[in-house]
């Protein structure tokens, strides 16, 4: 567990450079700015560059929606972990649709995750089973094999910068979301992952976030959720008025 809850945005493909400057605007006004939450917005890449130079950068920190993992070279179309170092704090790495949609395998995530940390980024590795792996009582090994196979070559020490998202599949843009139980569940699958790979203060140190149809209504319920630091935002992150409600859910969660 963190002392500090994420709030984390996912803009997805949505937006040009204006209008991802105006969320932006619209949003610095919205917010808060609470030192119990680490507000974290993923644009798109071509709005990263307006956005690092546009943000109050103690209140909003950004984040890379993927990356690749050599530093430079022949990979057209693609933007690397270098070129991103100082822009961003975070990248997420293996969200599903990169999995589903771009077929990234075990293999690319772990690369993906190593070049993160390499060049100062923190991982934010996303994990979850789909409806029919969860219909088949697979999601305990799905989420097995996504930890092995993202964290396979990361050292202890390289887990202080590791943040693992927990999205499944079936809840992403679905409008139906988890269980805060399920999520709670599956958190603790997670840890005991880490616990066997890296030990259990490691395990207990790594935040676990959840994301899947997040919205100001649920966010309370997985914010007090045990063992879950926080939260992956979609749809609801395009809207300034419920991300500034789900931030708010998240100041001073246990107190409320
Ligand atoms: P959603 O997306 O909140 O729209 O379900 C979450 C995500 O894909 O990170």
């Amino acid at each position: 567990m963190s002392d500090k809850k994420y709030i984390v945005g996912n803009w997805k493909m949505n937006l040009n450079i204006h209008e991802a400057s105006l969320l932006l605007y619209k949003l610095d006004s919205e917010v808060n700015n609470h030192y119990d939450v680490e507000i974290v917005l993923a644009p798109p890449f071509l709005s990263i560059q307006t956005m690092y130079l546009q943000s109050d950068h103690r209140k909003f920190k950004l984040a890379a929606q993927n990356l690749y993992w050599h530093d430079q070279g022949a990979f057209t179309g693609e933007i690397s972990a270098s070129q991103l170092r100082g822009l961003v704090k975070y990248a997420l790495i293996g969200h599903s649709e990169r999995r589903n949609v771009f077929g990234e395998k075990g293999r690319d995530i772990s690369r993906k995750v190593q070049a993160a940390i390499r060049n100062n980024i923190q991982p934010i590795l996303c994990v979850g089973e789909t409806a029919l792996e969860r219909s088949d009582g697979e999601t305990s090994d799905v989420l097995h094999d996504q930890i092995i196979g993202g964290l396979n070559n990361v050292t202890s020490h390289d887990m202080e910068q590791v943040i693992i998202a927990y999205e499944p599949v079936w809840a992403i843009g679905s409008g139906r979301s988890a269980l805060p139980a399920d999520v709670e569940s599956a958190a603790k699958t997670i840890r005991q992952n880490i616990k066997h790979m890296f030990g259990q203060s490691v395990a207990k140190k790594t935040p676990v976030l959840y994301g899947g149809s997040v919205s100001p209504d649920n966010a309370q319920g997985f914010l007090r959720a045990d063992g879950v630091d926080g939260l992956l935002v979609g749809g609801a992150s395009l809207d300034p008025v419920k991300f500034a409600k789900i931030i708010e859910s998240a100041h001073n969660i246990d107190s409320k």
